[in-house]
């Protein structure tokens, strides 16, 4: 089914709904490590019986900076994506040239948003914790692809912050309140930016010949598939970040056993949300339905 997005309608709503980085974090408002700061649903820690309730949270709290250093990495090369896409189009209709460069300034906000919330856990939790990288080696790769498949991934993102916050933090009160505002004022633009990646990508399927969607599908793929080899390394990070942070002697099979919650946690966090969000779906199919059902066969493996 045909979806009634318009570039009117998304500025129109992103206007109305501008928020401050100074409005969500910093001075009085820190993030309380007294809390758990992801949902449970994309956590996924409370399986490990062998932790106590205050590891379950460091373990949790763990993964919330990997949320931040995640979101911060993707949006890297989704705002250079978004000034590519937007470069030719600056003239002809006035409200598509504002709607993408208010998406484009969105992301470069949301950029700076993660990293002041990275600095103020960094200071508040009392260790270090390590991320995958370099971020440039990474925008290099994704955006190597044609704009088509790195379109449809970075749809895929769009639609994940969304459930993200709909299914699991919307109506959890037990979270620390400084990060589910972060979730919630992301969410608040993000849901342009769904409608918005919608239009490119429909865009320049139209304009595309089926050997160029056909490709733009296999290079969707192949970024997913770069993400996953990251998230692999990233579970390991993560683990020994908890290590360090609670001084915690791991059994072998306890350590393996935490690796692979933390690893199914961050497979349906990045990949298995959007890899069955009906959204993403719906836009998949309209260009070319073999490819949801390639998607779907795929998705299990992430959920
Ligand atoms: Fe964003
Ligand atoms: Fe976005």
């Amino acid at each position: 089914m045909k979806n009634n997005y318009s570039y009117q309608e998304a500025l129109e709503a992103s206007e109305r709904i501008s928020w401050r980085i100074k409005d969500i974090i910093g001075g009085e408002k820190r993030l309380d490590f007294s809390k758990p700061f992801m949902p449970e649903s994309l956590a996924q820690v409370s399986t490990l019986s062998f932790l106590s309730p205050e590891e379950k949270r460091t373990l949790n709290q763990v993964r919330g900076h990997e949320y931040l250093a995640m979101f911060g990495l993707v949006e890297e090369f989704i705002l250079p994506y978004v000034v590519e896409h937007a470069r030719p189009k600056l003239s002809g209709d006035d409200y598509r040239v504002r709607a993408l460069l208010q998406f484009a300034g969105e992301e470069a906000k949301h950029i700076h948003l993660f990293k002041t919330f990275r600095h103020n856990f960094e200071a508040g939790f009392g260790s270090k914790c390590a991320f995958i990288g370099p971020a440039e080696d990474i925008r290099n790769f994704v955006l190597s692809h044609s704009p088509l498949g790195v379109g449809i991934a970075v749809l895929h993102i769009e639609w994940i912050t969304l459930r993200h916050y709909i299914e699991g933090v919307r109506d959890n009160q037990d979270l620390d309140p400084q990060f589910k505002s972060l979730l919630k004022h992301h969410w608040l633009e993000e849901s342009q930016h769904t409608k918005l990646d919608t239009l490119i990508v429909e865009d320049l399927a139209a304009k595309a010949s089926e050997k160029e969607v056909d490709q733009a599908f296999q290079e969707y793929a192949e970024i997913g598939g770069f993400i996953d080899e990251g998230i692999k390394q990233q579970a390991e990070f993560d683990v020994e970040a908890f290590v360090s942070a609670t001084g915690r002697n791991l059994a072998k099979s306890e350590r393996a056993e935490m690796n692979e919650a933390v690893l199914k946690g961050m497979r349906w966090t990045y990949l298995g949300t959007g890899m069955t969000h009906p959204n993403f779906l719906a836009t998949v199919e309209q260009i070319k339905p073999e490819a949801r059902a390639q998607i779907e066969q795929m998705a299990p493996a992430f959920c």
